[in-house]
């Protein structure tokens, strides 16, 4: 009965299609999203203060602090209360137990020390014991400012 057979390679022929037509779509979208992720060439140098933070988006990137960082006063997860960090000295927050690093820094967390910190947090302030690499986008870093500037209100 060859009928039959040919059909079933028809279907064979069309399924593989299909998938490799998928795995065509999820690559490109894919590059899309890293294009979208990855810091404007243009602001890559761009200083803190010619950016202009969104605090709505600064609340989505806080999704990536929270695991360590609380916003409520006084409480500690792996990091301090970030509760009204802008503008606070730097390991100042009574009841947690700073690194040597931290504990002994003494800017305040202004706007533009964050922004500096944020970048790169190990090369800024070698020792601390913050287990993040950082964040490139210069955009990103002052819409989480901003948001992390209501967090004292
Ligand atoms: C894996 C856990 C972790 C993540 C994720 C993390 N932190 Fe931290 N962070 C810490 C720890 C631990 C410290 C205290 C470091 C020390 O004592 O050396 C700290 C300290 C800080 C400090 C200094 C606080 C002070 O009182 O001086 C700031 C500011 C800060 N983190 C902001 C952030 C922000 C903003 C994010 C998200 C972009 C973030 N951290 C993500 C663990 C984390």
């Amino acid at each position: 009965m060859p009928a039959p057979v040919r059909t079933s390679f028809i279907h064979l022929f069309a399924y593989l299609s299909a998938i490799g037509l998928a795995a065509l779509v999820a690559a490109c979208s894919g590059a899309d999203e890293f294009a979208q992720g990855a810091p404007d060439p243009a602001l890559a140098d761009a200083a803190y203060g010619e950016l202009t933070g969104d605090p709505r988006a600064g609340a989505r990137l806080f999704a990536m602090c929270q695991a360590c960082h609380s916003l409520e006063p006084g409480v500690m997860r792996a990091g301090p209360s970030l509760h009204g960090v802008v503008g606070r000295e730097a390991g100042s927050m009574a009841g947690f137990a700073y690194s040597d690093a931290n504990a002994g820094a003494t800017h305040v967390w202004t706007g533009e020390e964050l922004f500096a910190f944020l970048a790169a947090p190990r090369d800024y302030m070698p020792g601390t014991r913050m287990a993040f690499y950082g964040i490139a986008d210069p955009q990103q870093r002052a819409d989480l400012i901003a948001f992390l500037d209501q967090s004292g209100e």
